[in-house]
Formats: C-alpha cells, sequence, structure tokens
C-alpha cells in the first residue's frame, strides 16, 4: 500500500522480464460492480480466490498516535517529488521500517496452510499496538483492515478475510506502520505449502525485480530507470518505497466494489516486493532490510 508521499510501482507480465531492458508500468485498471466469472486458470496449479468474509476492523487503543489521513489528494501524492529528509526524520523513519520489517518477519513463520488472512491480520494489528504503532491501511481511503494480503490472482491490495491458506498458495503481505510520524512500509510474497514452478518462478522473478531496481538507486539517477513514469532525478536524504508487482499474464486489473481488491481479469497469479529505500550520498540504504 502506498501512504508515503512516493512510491515506485510498476506491473509487468513475467515474459517481458528477461530479454527486454523496458518493463510496462502499471495497467489498465477498470472498475466493476459484479466480479463473476469461472474459476479456473491456464497459468499453474492453484486456487483462484474470490472474495470470502471480512470482519469489522479492529480497536485502535487511544494512546495510539494516527496519522492524518484526509484533505491527501492521491494525484498529488502519486507525482509529487520527494522531500529531502533530514537526520532526525530519517532516524525516525528507520525506526519505523524496523518495527515493519520485524511484523513482516514474524508474518512470514506465521503463514501456513489452514491460516486465514483474518488471522494474519490478528496478528499484524497486535504487533503494532504492542509497539505504539499504528497499523497504516487501517481506515486508509475507507480500507477496513490492518494489513493487504493479497493471494494468487489478487494483484494488490486484498482485504484479509475468513478464507484459509491452502497448499500452493502464494501471498503477499504487506505491512505498512505509523510510529514516530513516519509510515515504515515492506511486503513480500511468501510460498504457502508445495507450490507449483511456475509460481515458484513467478516469486523468484518478482524479488529479482525489486533488488535489480534498488541495485541503479543513487543520486543523480532518474526515477524513470527504475520503470515508471515519475520526471527527476533521485537526491540524497530522499525515501521512497519500490514496489514492482509482476504478473504471468495480463496487466489489466478490475477493482472490487470494496474499492480496494485488485483481481487479474484473466485470473493469473502475480507477486509483488517491497522495501522503502533511502538515497544515500553515494548509493542507496534499505531502511527495511
Ligand atoms: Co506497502
Amino acid at each position: 500500500m502506498n501512504l508515503n508521499a512516493v512510491s515506485v510501482i510498476f506491473r509487468a507480465p513475467l515474459k517481458l522480464l528477461f530479454g527486454s531492458a523496458k518493463l510496462s508500468p502499471i495497467g489498465h485498471v477498470s472498475c466493476r460492480n459484479l466480479w463473476n466469472r469461472a474459476n479456473k486458470s491456464s497459468f499453474g496449479r492453484y486456487s483462484v480466490v474470490q472474495p470470502g468474509y471480512v470482519t469489522p476492523g479492529r480497536e485502535v487503543p487511544p494512546h495510539i498516535i494516527r496519522p492524518v489521513y484526509h484533505n491527501i489528494e492521491l494525484s498529488q501524492q502519486e507525482y509529487g517529488k520527494p522531500e529531502i529528509k533530514t537526520r532526525e526524520m530519517i532516524d525516525k523513519l528507520r525506526d519505523s521500517c524496523k518495527l515493519a520489517k520485524e511484523i513482516l518477519k514474524a508474518v512470514e513463520n506465521f503463514v501456513t496452510v489452514g491460516i486465514t488472512t483474518d488471522e494474519v491480520d490478528n496478528l499484524v494489528h497486535t504487533l503494532a499496538i504492542e509497539n505504539n504503532a499504528y497499523p497504516s491501511p487501517l481506515h486508509y481511503r475507507g480500507f477496513p483492515k490492518s494489513v493487504c494480503t493479497s493471494v494468487n490472482n489478487v494483484a494488490c491490495h486484498g482485504i484479509p478475510d475468513d478464507r484459509p491458506l491452502e497448499d500452493g498458495d502464494i501471498v503477499n503481505v504487506d505491512i505498512t506502520v505509523f510510529l514516530n510520524g513516519f509510515h515504515g512500509d515492506c511486503s513480500s510474497t511468501f510460498l504457502i505449502g508445495s507450490v507449483d514452478d511456475a509460481g515458484r518462478h513467478l516469486v523468484s522473478a518478482a524479488q529479482k525485480c525489486l533488488e535489480g531496481a534498488i541495485a541503479i538507486c543513487r543520486p543523480g539517477e532518474y526515477f524513470c530507470n527504475i520503470d515508471n513514469d515519475y520526471p527527476g532525478k533521485m537526491e540524497e536524504g530522499m525515501t521512497f518505497t519500490v514496489e514492482p508487482v509482476i504478473g504471468q499474464g495480463s496487466q489489466e486489473v478490475v477493482i472490487l466494489e470494496d474499492g480496494w481488491t485488485a483481481l487479474t481479469v484473466d485470473n493469473s497469479r502475480s507477486a509483488q516486493f517491497e522495501h522503502t529505500i533511502l538515497i544515500t550520498n553515494d548509493g542507496v540504504e534499505i531502511l527495511t532490510a
């Protein structure tokens, strides 16, 4: 989930990844009120996910400091220039990123066959609160839960529900926590049980895309060279997220009437990895590593 001033998101079909230097940016998005289709796929051995039952959002105790989400224009968020952060600001963000990374690690040890994504939401929410952080997705532009969980053909922004994870699933868990006034943000795609070759290849490719994109980040580098249409160059002291979404098939997704869940139109799977990074004087530091 993109809560920072600038995130670099690109979505590309897997077949373009190797042998082509230019990846396509995030694909065409259309909206539909109803989403009915056959529960089958030609992209491997896995279950095509339909959204399940979503429990009410979890309570946040009053002592937790909340982010201010109103009056934010998405267009400004997406295309705003990242601010140059001071040392003090970077240290605060560093703490927030460290917590996000620790929660993601706890999720990695927790997810397995039979665990519901709602249980993942409970874990993430509890760990955030225990560490005096606010789980950033909760109530952000109407998002009802504390974490994004995107399984198989859910490209991104999946809402945790009562569906138990199945043997062969891939699930992206996107953690964002608000601590000391800053959002720390990272995500990984986890393999559940025995995932087919195509799924493991997809997840591995998405991880390589993130690593490759971060490897070129340094002062003076153009944002568009990661693969997106942001103007301008990177400067020392800028922080932003890099979060490639890589798909097996069509780049086209539909957004469900919940306003968030993005499903691929052809039921193909996608995988995503994300880090929050800092541009240093001579390169880059991964704050969520
Ligand atoms: Co994120």
